[in-house]
Order: C-alpha cells, then sequence, then structure tokens
C-alpha cells in the first residue's frame, strides 16, 4: 500500500466492437496496475458512443460485451468500481452545466472532433461536437485525480482540466482537477501493417489490428506479416518503427524491459522473433479469450456486476451534483 489509496482514478471506454491489443496494453494493463494502490472507476460510456450511427440490437450486444471483456482481461470489479454511464445520471446533468462553461472555441480544436467529423460527413451532430464536454464531466464527477488513458486522450484530458479551473474560479472550490496518466512504454501501440499509426478498433485494414478475441490462427497470420523493414536486426529504434512496435508489444505481454528483449534476440533475424511473438501472443490471450466466454454465457452475473457498480459511482456522482448545484445557485 501506498499513501496513494484516497486518490481516485477513472477511465472510460466506448462499447464499440471487440477490444484491440492497443486497449490491453495500452490502458487495461496499465488499469490494473493501479487497483491496489487508488480507488479506482471504469465506465464504459455508452452515451458517448451514440455520437455515432448504431444498430441498437447490436450496440446492447457491445455494452454487455465490453463489460465481459474488462472482467476476462483481468479487472476485479470488488477492487475497482465498474458501470455504465448511462446508469449514473449525474454525467449528463453535469454535461448540460459543463456545456455552459465551455467555449465553442476550444471544442473547434478538439483534433478528434474534427477526425470524426471528416469520417463521418454525413452525421456531424452536435454531440459530436460536445462529446469532450460529456467527457469532462465523467471525470469532474469523481473528484478524479488521474486519468489513465493512451496518449491520444490527452487533449481531452486537458480540456477536462481547463473547465473545472474555469469554474472553480467563477464559484469557488469545487473540482479536483485530473492529470493524466500514460504510461511509459505501450502508451501507443501501432498498426502492424502502417507502424506509424495507431492500431485501432476502425482500421480499415484488419491486418493491421489485433482483437483480443481473434482465433490463434488469426493472431499468429497476423504476426508474420506485420510490416518490419530490410535491417533485420531486432532493436529498438525510431527508423525502424514496425520492428520498435513488436518489440513493444513483446516486452508488455512478456513483462520483460525493452533491454531484454533486445538482448535475448540480439544476432536472430526477425523470423525468430515474430515466430516467439505470435506464441507470446496466443498463450497470453488465451486465458482471457476462455473467461470472456464463460462472462457472456453468464449474464445474471454480468448484471449484478453492472448494479453493483451503479450503485457506487451514484453515491459518489450525488456528493459532487449537490455541491455543483449550490455553488452555481441552483434552488
Ligand atoms: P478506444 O479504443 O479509442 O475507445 O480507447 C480506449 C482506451 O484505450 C483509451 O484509453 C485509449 O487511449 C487506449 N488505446 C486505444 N488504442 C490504443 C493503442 N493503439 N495504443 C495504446 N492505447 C490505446
Ligand atoms: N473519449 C475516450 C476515448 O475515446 C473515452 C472516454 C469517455 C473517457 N469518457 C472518458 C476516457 C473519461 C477517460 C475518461 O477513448
Amino acid at each position: 500500500m501506498t499513501n496513494n489509496d484516497e486518490k481516485v482514478i477513472f477511465s472510460g471506454a466506448q462499447p464499440t466492437g471487440t477490444l484491440t491489443l492497443g486497449n490491453y496494453i495500452g490502458a487495461i494493463q496499465n488499469w490494473k496496475a493501479l487497483e491496489n494502490d487508488y480507488q479506482c472507476l471504469y465506465s464504459i460510456v455508452d452515451l458517448h458512443s451514440l455520437t455515432i450511427r448504431h444498430d441498437p440490437k447490436a450496440f446492447r450486444e457491445s455494452c454487455l460485451s465490453l463489460l465481459a471483456q474488462f472482467l476476462a482481461a483481468g479487472l476485479d470489479p470488488e477492487r475497482n468500481t465498474i458501470f455504465f454511464q448511462s446508469h449514473v445520471p449525474q454525467h449528463t446533468e453535469l454535461n448540460w452545466i459543463l456545456n455552459c462553461v465551455a467555449y465553442m472555441g476550444e471544442l473547434n480544436r478538439m483534433t478528434q472532433f474534427k477526425e470524426k467529423s471528416e469520417r463521418h460527413k454525413d452525421n456531424i451532430n452536435a454531440g459530436l461536437f460536445t462529446y469532450p464536454v460529456l467527457q469532462a464531466a465523467d471525470i469532474l464527477l469523481y473528484q478524479t485525480n488521474l486519468v489513465p488513458v493512451g496518449e491520444d486522450q490527452k487533449q481531452h484530458i486537458e480540456l477536462a482540466r481547463d473547465i473545472a479551473i474555469r469554474f472553480n474560479n467563477a464559484y469557488g472550490d469545487t473540482f479536483q482537477l485530473p492529470e493524466i496518466h500514460v504510461p511509459k512504454v505501450g502508451a501507443r501501440i501501432m498498426s502492424l501493417q502502417e507502424p506509424t499509426k495507431k492500431m485501432s478498433k476502425s482500421d480499415e485494414d484488419i491486418n493491421g489490428t489485433i482483437f483480443l478475441l481473434d482465433s490463434d490462427k488469426v493472431i499468429t497470420k497476423k504476426v508474420k506479416r506485420a510490416v518490419t523493414d530490410s535491417e533485420n536486426k531486432v532493436v529498438y529504434r525510431d527508423e525502424q518503427p514496425g520492428i520498435k512496435n513488436l518489440m513493444t508489444i513483446y516486452s508488455k505481454l512478456a513483462n520483460i524491459t525493452i533491454q531484454q528483449v533486445e538482448e535475448k534476440y540480439t544476432d536472430q533475424g526477425y523470423g525468430n522473433f515474430k515466430k516467439d511473438l505470435a506464441e507470446l501472443m496466443v498463450e497470453s490471450l488465451r486465458p482471457f479469450k476462455e473467461k470472456y466466454q464463460q462472462y457472456m454465457d453468464n449474464p445474471d452475473y454480468l448484471e449484478e456486476i453492472y448494479k453493483k457498480g451503479a450503485k457506487r459511482a451514484t453515491t459518489i456522482a450525488e456528493r459532487t451534483m449537490k455541491d455543483v448545484k449550490e455553488k452555481i445557485g441552483l434552488v
């Protein structure tokens, strides 16, 4: 135990499809390392996902599936509060209030908004624009100290901080100022096909992404086909982004340092390294897949977990909302 046990960690993930190895290494492994030392809340941010068109039936499945994936990845529902964002209405309540604090100008600068409006030209809805404000509400509701996310979320966390500062200055100290927590290694797992681009659920080239529920055969194939270079030397250098990325993955899954990976594979070519990496990946993900199926076969248990999570989260959220409402002068 450290003296951090009073500190709050909050993070959110959208229920869009299967988790990738990028989510696993960049987010969940990082979360697990924190569960003993902090008060951790993880939300499946279903309301955020409504900014993209969806099929209700498939969406519902995805939400439950993500919960099962969290549990299968080893998040302990006793030590962590795991819940659906839509089950705690204070998120949307605070969202409105913060909408009146956030500026159009700063929302307009968000790269994720620009990217998503480019990708979904026929559906640039208002929710997509104010998405980061709902995210700020998620974070600020729980008086969050640290937000463990990948690097791509930095801008959103900074915005949440700016909104908190502005609110506190206007109405008196109300919100804890959150900080981003990015792991040193693994913050950005790159595409296996385009190693200068982030590994993503929504990549058009599925060969670039390892999904946690991919079959052993598919995983092996994707690793074998991973883009490298002609150097044939397993060294960690920016000039070799492909091999650098594979080494990062190896180091995270085997829980050894990059240097140890380098030492292990000096004078061995890419072939051997890739073969070992594929095996390591398959073995690392096997227990995950088994547990996932067990959870999906047990919807009553999932319900028990998400209800308990929402109840715990609501207790904290209510406290913050009471303070917020008083501070801004709502009768
Ligand atoms: P998303 O898949 O965009 O909903 O992201 C869920 C969480 O995983 C966020 O904290 C992301 O920053 C993190 N994440 C997503 N993709 C990667 C990646 N390729 N490398 C590292 N972290 C990632
Ligand atoms: N926007 C985040 C993503 O795309 C998901 C998210 C929503 C989130 N609310 C959050 C992350 C609060 C951290 C904290 O990954």
